[in-house]
């Protein structure tokens, strides 16, 4: 499958929400349920999806600089989960597990209902038997975004000091410990990044590129949404293959065929409006299900800093983002003024700054 290189977004599902929500019923049913969270239902939220910019980001960072006197409020974190686990079992849908396939099904992709893929024995051996967050409960957790803003942050200490730390897409830690951390308990990898930073795994550096960077994972999770558009399982295998030669040590999981959905319907309840989630909002909507505290980090949808300092997109490459496009697939500044609402009420804390070690 070939994109172009505006939708080759790390930390992103390569997925059509857009078209599948006009052609189905699953979005209007869910808009008709009543809004049960009031905390965010701000009206500002939509003018953020259109134009304006710099009045935006103008407005983004009056709201800023919260870090200083958050405190947790254990009890909306716990009205959040309850609301969550209304839509999604995140325990469940986190991954298939393997007593749901057998060898040889044909499965329909979640967003491309017209394209099937069947499943391959390779496949289905590397089908967790639970699910790996099966009774799991953390203190604190760690969502690591992508984000420039990680840059000289000085966070790698604080990350990795969480009980549990979630990363995005693969992204290298490697020469940039001191500020993204080393830990990883459960890792994303969109297929697209075989493509993009693999090269398709055509040649056999390609192949010693991956497998270094999956062994640094040492049998934590490595979350692969392979389900989700025509063709996700064609690199997929490829990777899956190398896995089982190799013996290498991750365990493999994959989201479940309603996640996606599942994910939109809550967010497009509370009248936020999130055609196609980032995986830093999926990651942050199952992690309330098993964290009691959740910290985000590197997430930064703007071209500059506070300072009006350039920001990259991501920390470990050059690759451009249009933040404000609508032809784009994400609603990521949407996402965040989202996220920066929930950090003010203390649901979560959103790190865009400086750590300072203690
Ligand atoms: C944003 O809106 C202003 C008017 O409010 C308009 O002049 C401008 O062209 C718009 N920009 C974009 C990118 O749509
Ligand atoms: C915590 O959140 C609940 C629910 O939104 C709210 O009623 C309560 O006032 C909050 N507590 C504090 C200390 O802000
Ligand atoms: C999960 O917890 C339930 C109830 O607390 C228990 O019965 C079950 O054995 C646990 N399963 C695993 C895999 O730990
Ligand atoms: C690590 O976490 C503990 C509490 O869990 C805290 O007391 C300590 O300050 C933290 N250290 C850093 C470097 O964040
Ligand atoms: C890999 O995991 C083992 C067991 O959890 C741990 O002792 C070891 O330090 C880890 N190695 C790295 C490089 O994280």
């Amino acid at each position: 499958m070939r994109l172009s290189r505006k939708h080759w977004t790390v930390c992103t599902i390569s997925v059509l929400l857009v078209l599948f929500y006009k052609t189905t019923d699953i979005g209007r049913n869910e808009v008709h349920q009543k809004a049960s969270l009031t905390w965010y239902l701000e009206p500002s939220a939509t003018r953020l999806m259109a134009n304006g910019s710099e009045k935006l980001f103008g407005n983004v960072l009056n709201g800023l600089d919260l870090g200083v006197g958050w405190k947790i409020n254990a009890t909306l974190v716990s009205i959040i989960r309850k609301d969550i686990l209304r839509y999604l079992d995140a325990e469940r849908d986190v991954s298939v597990i393997k007593s749901n396939f057998k060898p040889g099904d044909t499965i329909r992709y979640v967003l491309d209902r017209r394209r099937t893929f069947s499943v391959s024995q390779t496949l289905h051996s590397l089908l967790p038997e639970v699910s790996p967050l099966k009774n799991k409960t953390f203190k604190t957790c760690a969502v690591v975004g992508n984000s420039g803003i990680l840059l000289k942050s000085g966070c790698g200490k604080e990350i990795d000091n969480h009980s549990f730390v979630i990363r995005c897409n693969l992204a290298p830690l490697e020469g940039f410990a001191d500020d993204v951390g080393l830990r990883s308990d459960f890792t994303t990898m969109n297929p697209s990044v075989i493509q993009r930073v693999y090269g398709g795994l055509r040649e056999e550096t390609q192949q010693e590129n991956l497998i270094q960077r999956l062994r640094q994972l040492n049998d934590s999770v490595l979350w692969i949404p392979a389900f989700m558009v025509k063709g996700g399982m064609k690199h997929v295998d490829t990777v899956n293959e190398l896995i089982l030669k190799h013996k290498l040590k991750v365990r493999t999981a994959y989201p479940s065929l309603r996640l996606i959905h599942a994910v939109r319907g809550f967010w497009l309840t509370n009248k936020i409006n999130i055609k196609r989630p980032t995986t830093g909002l999926l990651m942050y909507t199952m992690a309330t299900r098993f964290c009691d505290e959740i910290y985000l980090y590197g997430f930064w949808p703007f071209p500059k800093d506070a300072s009006g300092n350039p920001v990259q997109y991501h920390y470990f490459d050059g690759l451009k983002y249009r933040y404000f496009s609508n032809a784009g697939p994400h609603r990521m500044p949407l996402e965040f003024q989202t996220l920066q609402r929930l950090h003010s009420k203390g649901a979560l804390k959103l790190t865009t700054s400086k750590c300072t070690s203690t």
